[in-house]
């Protein structure tokens, strides 16, 4: 009998070892399951017939090859049959961009893959539809002509309005495609009772224990605090409080676009809730790229393909060349008119995002920093502080520096570390002026932000790489 007992435990306890293996009980449906999908972001689509924005540092004359490139090197891809875009489908939604798009969308349903897009504020027109030729906009009631019936909105099981909706992406995983131009009000963000449908679709995925994955257009964390500062108008407003309540719902993970630049940025609550927000920088901008993210054993691997090749003469250089010198030149050219033509530093500025009115405001200012800038080098600026950097970094004018600032944000590569020649002198610059600022405080003097060595330290220098990363879901 104790020998039958036994025989049946030992049964029974590899059975249950073996139903525990197969299917690992603590394990959610979203957890267990693998998937596999891309992300691009601000395609720009413009029409080529008459070439402009010449000084931005979106580069629309390369959009559709650039665009081309891009789904083509998305159905090469041998896993992964799901495409999202965060908006900025079209650079002024005429409806030769709008059918150029479509165009490129219907390569990708035609091999049988799906696509998400939703629409950013570059998608529809706000003035009067003149009509006609290249001049033909679409206004914003009918951009969805274009793109509900088979590019996302026709799988939801749930919808908003025409542009905001919820598919399920797999069993165990949904999105939540945004838009987040106030219902095309003209204002970023969201209404409050669009809000309210937001989070109750949340709330709805995680009664059913499913990962729900947002997706919009502005940005929801700003890439910097530096960049808060000045380009406000580039996050949705109030951007404190929704990714609160959006990470406190149960979002962990939301695509955006928009800045044009490349970042990761992650916020955690005071309810212990983190959510990530994965930017997307633009399809046809340096450097050309798109998301890959992949989840697997409960784990979102996201990595990013930059694009090697268009079907466009470049001059001889590779499309990294072409891009790399071009918006390297331009962010040069800016810093430069900075100390002399002050008018073409906020000519330009604002396609950087920051703002016009701001640079309006402080023209003097802005004047001034402008020629010091480009007089005083990275070594007479340490001397003053008592502190000295390599020899190979010393003569670097501080304007020069200040272009790569800017190019390395928006390129994703924030890499001037404390431990770098560049950044060893600088995070030793912002630490004493801290100390400086904080006797200034002392006098009742108030400042926009806390301290400058997270200020200005979190736009030279960022250890969350832009690229790569793997998040528990
Ligand atoms: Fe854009």
């Amino acid at each position: 009998m104790k020998q039958a007992m036994k025989r049946w435990t030992g049964i029974f306890l590899a059975l249950a070892l073996l139903a525990g293996l197969i299917f690992p009980l603590s394990v959610t449906a979203a957890e267990s399951r693998p998937l596999t999908f891309y992300v691009m972001s601000d395609i720009h689509i413009y029409d080529a017939t008459e070439p402009r924005h010449e000084g931005d540092q979106n580069d629309v004359n390369i959009s559709p090859e650039a665009f081309h490139a891009a789904i083509s090197e998305f159905l090469a891809q041998p896993d992964g049959d799901i495409l999202l875009i965060s908006g900025d489908l079209t650079d002024d939604s005429r409806r030769i961009q709008h059918e150029g798009v479509v165009r490129e969308l219907q390569r990708v349903t035609d091999a049988g893959k799906k696509v998400f897009v939703v629409t950013g504020n570059h998608d529809y027109h706000r003035g009067a539809v003149d009509g006609g030729g290249l001049y033909d906009y679409v206004p914003r009631n009918r951009v969805p002509e274009y793109y509900n019936a088979q590019f996302g909105y026709q799988a939801a099981y749930a919808a908003y309005d025409d542009f905001n909706y919820a598919v399920e992406l797999a069993p165990g995983y949904r999105l939540l495609c945004l838009n987040d131009d106030d219902n095309g009000s003209g204002q970023r963000g969201f209404s409050e009772t669009h809000l309210n449908w937001i989070l109750e679709r949340i709330a709805e995925a995680k009664a059913a224990s499913d990962e729900i994955f947002g997706i919009m257009h502005y940005a929801l964390l700003p890439a910097t605090e530096f960049y808060s500062l000045f380009a406000q108008g580039e996050m949705i407003p109030d951007y404190e409080r929704i990714s609160t309540l959006l990470a406190d719902a149960g979002m962990h993970f939301i695509f955006t676009g928009h800045t044009h630049i490349r970042n990761i940025a992650q916020k955690t609550t005071a309810k212990g809730n983190t959510i990530t927000n994965i930017s997307t920088g633009a399809l046809c901008a340096y450097p050309a790229s798109f998301r890959k993210v992949q989840i697997n054993n409960g784990t979102l691997h996201m990595s990013t393909l930059e694009l090697e090749s268009i079907d466009k003469d470049l001059g001889g250089k590779t499309l990294r060349e072409y891009q790399y010198d071009r918006f390297h030149d331009q962010l040069t050219e800016l810093f430069h008119a900075m100390g002399s033509d002050i008018d073409a530093f906020a000519n330009q500025a604002g396609t950087l995002g920051l703002s016009r009115e701001i640079v309006e405001d402080n023209k003097a200012l802005l004047s001034i920093v402008g020629k010091v800038v480009n007089r005083v080098t990275l070594g007479q600026l340490s001397l003053l502080f008592l502190t000295f950097p390599e020899r190979s970094v010393r003569k670097i004018k501080l304007a020069d520096l200040m272009a790569d600032f800017v190019f390395n944000l928006y390129a994703g590569d924030r890499s001037y570390g404390p431990d770098t020649p560049i950044g060893r002198p600088l995070f030793i610059i912002f630490k004493r002026l801290d100390r400086i600022l904080g006797l200034v405080r002392l006098f009742g003097v108030e400042l926009p932000f806390e301290s400058l060595t997270t200020l200005m330290g979190g736009l030279i220098y960022d250890p969350l790489s832009s690229s790569y990363g793997e998040f528990l879901l």
